[in-house]
């Protein structure tokens, strides 16, 4: 069996998204202090994970060589530093003959890979599904997951295959989390070549809870945050939503050149709580009336999360009674909005308010005992 290593979502930053294929081991080493310094390791963020683009070619063994130009000090010591910030490293390959780039895959090179990260120090491996040709996918991932294990090292195995072999079937059993969908562009939605916007692949993920729990997260791919193709309104429904679906958290902008509402958005630790909540059980769709949604999320202990979300175009009034969040009629809670911190004490039959366009309001609920 794989190693239980994530009981709840990975939380990290990736390099795709921001950066694509101008990586090296000085973009790495300033986003793991940037990750320190801006308080994202404090409110969770572990993994700094490098994407395509590391790889240059094969030795005359085989094994598998960092770009020489752009990790001159070797992938070994890029991991030391990183480790030394208290961090988790991670890497990137495919599974067919060439990664999406262009770069060398692992392909019948699965185990001496797999032994090379684990000299290395990797602690997780996104590994993509580019120029794989006739492979079965099912088989193709085992077959990594296996190499991985008998590596000696215990690494996350994230799937990338974005959605198209029913991973919902077979991936929880090889790996740790699976992509569900094709990759995120940082737009609110829309399609960019093989890339779709947020609201495109939140409607891809609306039944994604049913094969969520630990060790096993469906994957709607790493945020957008910060990367300046969305309002800050847009950035705040994004992390919402996907702390609701119980969504790995992989921010993807530059970490070392962030605006403090970037920060703020990122760094929302009651928002990381529900994301993070040991239930680990993810948000469900309660209702939908064109633009207008209600999203909910059980948490442990009994308290609930609950999404407001509006994607038309004017400010609407939205609720969310209690007989949609199943709390007994009369009953009274506490409510903590996420996003104002407000609390109050003392509420009964609904929580609601005036919700931007394309903006959420999103509240923690908290029963209070019948006295
Ligand atoms: C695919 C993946 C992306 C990224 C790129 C790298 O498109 O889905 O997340 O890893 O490859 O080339």
């Amino acid at each position: 069996p794989k190693p239980k290593l994530l009981p709840t979502p990975p939380m990290g930053w990736n390099s795709w998204n921001k950066f694509k294929c101008d990586v090296s081991e000085k973009l790495i080493r300033e986003q793991a202090d940037a990750m320190v310094s801006n308080g994202l390791r404090d409110a969770g963020y572990k993994y700094i994970v490098i994407d395509d683009c590391w790889q240059k070619s094969r030795d005359a063994d085989g094994n598998i060589q960092a770009d020489p130009e752009r990790f001159p000090s070797g992938i070994k010591a890029l991991a030391d530093y990183v480790h030394s910030k208290g961090l988790k490293f991670g890497i990137y390959s495919d599974a067919g003959a060439l990664t999406c780039g262009g770069r060398p895959g692992s392909a019948g090179h699965e185990f001496q890979d797999a032994r090379q990260y684990a000299k290395w120090g990797v602690d997780y491996l996104k590994y993509d599904w580019c120029f794989t040709g006739p492979r079965n996918a099912e088989a193709a991932y085992t077959i990594m997951a296996k190499a991985l294990r008998e590596s000696g090292r215990d690494i996350v195995l994230s799937i990338c295959e974005w959605g198209t072999h029913n991973p919902e079937r077979w991936a929880p059993n090889v790996g740790h989390l699976w992509r569900t969908t094709g990759d995120i562009f940082d737009a609110w939605q829309g399609k960019k070549d093989w890339s779709i916007g947020m609201v495109d692949i939140l409607d891809r993920n609306v039944d994604s809870w049913r094969h969520a729990g630990p060790d096993r997260w469906p994957d709607p791919d790493m945020l957008e945050v910060g990367n300046g193709g969305m309002t800050v309104t847009e950035y705040e429904s994004h992390f919402s939503l996907w702390a609701m679906l119980a969504a790995p958290l992989m921010a993807g902008n530059d970490m070392a050149n962030m605006s403090a509402d970037t920060r703020r958005i990122l760094t929302n630790k009651d928002i990381i709580a529900v994301d993070q909540d040991p239930l680990a059980q993810p948000a469900r769709r309660v209702r939908k009336d064109g633009d207008l949604e209600v999203w909910t999320r059980p948490l442990q202990g009994g308290d609930i999360a609950v999404v407001l979300f509006n994607r038309g175009a004017k400010a609407t009034e939205m609720s969310a009674d209690w007989a949609l969040l199943n709390l007994p009629a009369g009953s009274r809670a506490q409510t903590r909005n996420l996003w104002s911190g407000e609390v109050k004490k003392g509420v009964t039959a609904r929580v609601g308010g005036s919700v931007a366009s394309h903006g959420v309001l999103m509240w923690r609920i908290t029963p209070e005992l019948a006295r």
